[in-house]
Parts: C-alpha cells; structure tokens; sequence
C-alpha cells in the first residue's frame, strides 16, 4: 500500500525564528503520526535549524529547489548533495512557479530530477496545467508531457524514489482548489501513464499528491480518492492550526482507505 505524503511547501515565508517556532507548534501536534509521512520544506536559510526541531520525530526535512550540477560556479544555486548533508529527504522540482518566475522547463527539471536522485534525494516532481490549457481541453496533453519528459531516461528502479505532484496552476495560491473528481481524473491520468512507460506495478507503487488551495475542509474528500496519495500545501502550510489540522483530517480518513 502506499503510503500517502503530505508536504508543506513554505515558499518564500519564514524567518529562520518563525520557521523554529513553526516546525516546533507542528511537532508538538503531530509527532505521533505515523500513517502518513509529514514532510516540511522551509526556505534554504531555515532547513538547518527545522532539522533541529524534528530530529528523532517522524516529521521528515525537504527542500523547494536545487541545482542540476554538482558544484561549481553557479551563484546563488544549492546543490542536491548540500540539500543531502543538511539533512533533507526531499526535494521539490518543477514547481508551475519555478517554471513561471524563473524559467525552469521540462528539460531543467529532467536534469534535476536525475541529479537529485543520484545525490539519494526523493524528488517531488511537479506537474500541471494552466487555467487556459484547462480551459481549451489541453489538460491531458500538458500533464503527459510534463510528466514524459520531466521522467526522460529515469529507469524501474530510479523512478520507485518519486513522488508526483499534480498541482493545477489555476489552483494555486487562487482559493479555488481542483474538485476531488478533477483531481482524482488527472491523478489516474498519470498512473496510466506511468504504467504504460513502467509497468502496472511499479504506477500503482508511486505516489501522486495533490496541490493547489488544499484546506482543513477540502483535504478529507481529496485523499478519500482511489489515486491521490496526499497533498502539496502552500498557504495552509504557514500556519500551525490549518497544517496541523489537515495532516490530523488526512491521518483519519487514511486510517480507513
Ligand atoms: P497553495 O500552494 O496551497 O497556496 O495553493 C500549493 C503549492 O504551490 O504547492
């Protein structure tokens, strides 16, 4: 069975105190959780202090970015092994406001998502469609191509250490999250996808979250749904009570799934 993952996805919010006493509320709350993973990915400056505050818990480290290359003149960048040895798990890729801001395609988030692997990090692999995609019935077709060649040349083996997270653009940051049925449409999408270029096996074994304006009331009948194995949460994520209320509604309705 796969075990569902929600993630908070902290963007570019928190002082390196905010994030101690975030991740220390969320702790304090959620460290007997334990059929489901909870990931924290706060901004690069607050990673190392977060994995002081949940070190020896079940609450699990992850990053928002990374380069592809290994080291060397690339200012500003991190690399997948720094990420690594401070102690991340995950990493984030491909983000729709990566791809939007600063330029990231399908083809930077193929070469981080090989590099990361090869680091051992867990790449969260983000992928969705923009409202005027949705809008003109190009949904399918930009899904099967983010998730095509953001997974070009990733093998059996390697693609076991993926999670996919479906995040409609026009979600995100909007307050208007997908309906469960829309999500629960895409998110089948891809496992089929995923079967057809793997085998049935291994697509029924890789995680698919959802993100976009998830909520303490909407995350029930999302994770309810046969193929959406958890959630990628923005907004929601910057504050205790809502985070820690959608992991515990989560953690209830897994417990039954
Ligand atoms: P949101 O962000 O929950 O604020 O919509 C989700 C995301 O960007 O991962």
């Amino acid at each position: 069975m796969r075990k569902p993952i929600i993630a908070g996805n902290w963007k570019m919010n928190k002082t390196v105190e905010e994030s101690i006493a975030l991740s220390n509320g969320i702790k304090r709350n959620l460290f007997n959780i334990n059929n489901l993973e909870v990931v924290l990915c706060p901004p690069v400056t607050s990673l190392s202090d977060v994995k002081d505050v949940v070190l020896d818990t079940n609450i699990i480290l992850g990053a928002q970015n990374m380069h592809w290359e290994k080291e060397g003149a690339f200012t500003g960048e991190v690399s997948a092994k720094m990420l690594k040895t401070l102690g991340c798990k995950y990493v984030i890729i491909g983000h729709s406001e990566r791809r939007t801001y600063f330029g990231e395609t399908n083809e930077t988030v193929n070469k981080k998502v090989k590099s990361a692997i090869t680091e051992g990090l867990f790449p969260i692999m983000c992928v969705g469609e923009k409202l005027e995609e949705r809008e003109s019935g190009k949904t399918f077709d930009v899904v099967s191509l983010h998730v095509e060649k953001g997974l070009l040349n990733v093998d059996k083996k390697e693609i076991l250490n993926i999670v996919i997270a479906y995040e409609p653009v026009w979600a995100i940051g909007t307050g208007k999250n997908a309906t469960a049925e829309q999500a629960e449409e895409v998110h089948k999408f891809i496992r089929n996808l995923l079967a057809k270029k793997y085998d049935r096996e291994i697509s029924e074994s890789i995680r698919i979250q959802y993100g976009g304006s998830v909520k303490p009331d909407s995350i029930e009948s999302l994770i309810k749904e046969k193929d959406i194995d958890g959630a990628l949460v923005g907004g929601a994520s910057l504050k205790e009570e809502s985070f820690v209320d959608i992991v515990k509604k989560a953690s209830r309705v897994v417990k039954e799934k």
